[in-house]
């Protein structure tokens, strides 16, 4: 069994990464494969909409992009995280969102995702209402959903603004391992 996790925030040791980190914890105790990529740290360009991909499947662009989609194609879980940044994920999420047209499910030409992988979502936001959160997971739900990847798993945390709110609120990091766990246990790993 095989784990990518995308983060993106561009903190790679803010609050979304101390939290995926818990979720995987129990994860990587069970000797999975665990593949880390934090976007903030990678060379990703922006889509220019030129539609090259809806002709061949491809991206005129060579980036880290390739990377990611290679590691995606033979992992089975696939646990995208991020920050609520004005109430959705971060630029740095939308933009690898933007770069996914050649393999989505109404790209003509597109190069299909293997079926039978596993979404995962998590969202951390500052206010306390989850409704914001909720709208995050659902950006990130649309998105894997033209990938024929299903969202199965969801975790949001509200109220968490700085680092040290996490330190003083201990529970969080605890709910963070139970839902690892829960994926665990629901996945049979
Ligand atoms: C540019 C920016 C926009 C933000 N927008 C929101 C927001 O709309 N709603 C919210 O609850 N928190 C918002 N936040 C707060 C972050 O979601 C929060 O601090 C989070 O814990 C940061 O996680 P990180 O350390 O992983 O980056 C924003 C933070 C930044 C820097």
């Amino acid at each position: 069994m095989k784990v990518v996790c995308i983060l993106g925030s561009p903190k790679s040791n803010g609050n979304t990464a101390t939290i995926l980190r818990k979720i995987t914890e129990t994860l990587e105790q069970n000797e999975i494969e665990i593949t880390r990529y934090n976007l903030g740290e990678m060379k990703i360009g922006y889509c220019t909409g030129c539609k090259s991909c809806e002709k061949n499947g491809k991206c005129v662009q060579n980036d880290d992009m390739n990377e990611i989609i290679a590691k995606i194609y033979e992992s089975d879980i696939i646990i995208m995280a991020s920050p609520s940044y004005w109430g959705d994920v971060t630029g740095q999420m939308k933009v690898f969102i933007d770069r996914c047209m050649p393999y989505c499910n109404v790209n003509p030409n597109r190069l299909p995702i293997p079926v039978g992988k596993t979404g995962v979502a998590v969202a951390v936001r500052a206010g306390q209402n989850k409704k914001e959160n909720k709208n995050l997971i659902a950006t990130i739900e649309h998105f894997l959903g033209h990938l024929d990847i299903p969202l199965k798993y969801q975790f949001t945390i509200e109220g968490i603004s700085t680092e040290q709110d996490l330190k003083n609120n201990p529970s969080v990091l605890e709910k963070a391992t139970d839902f690892g766990k829960e994926i665990v246990y629901a996945e049979k790993i």
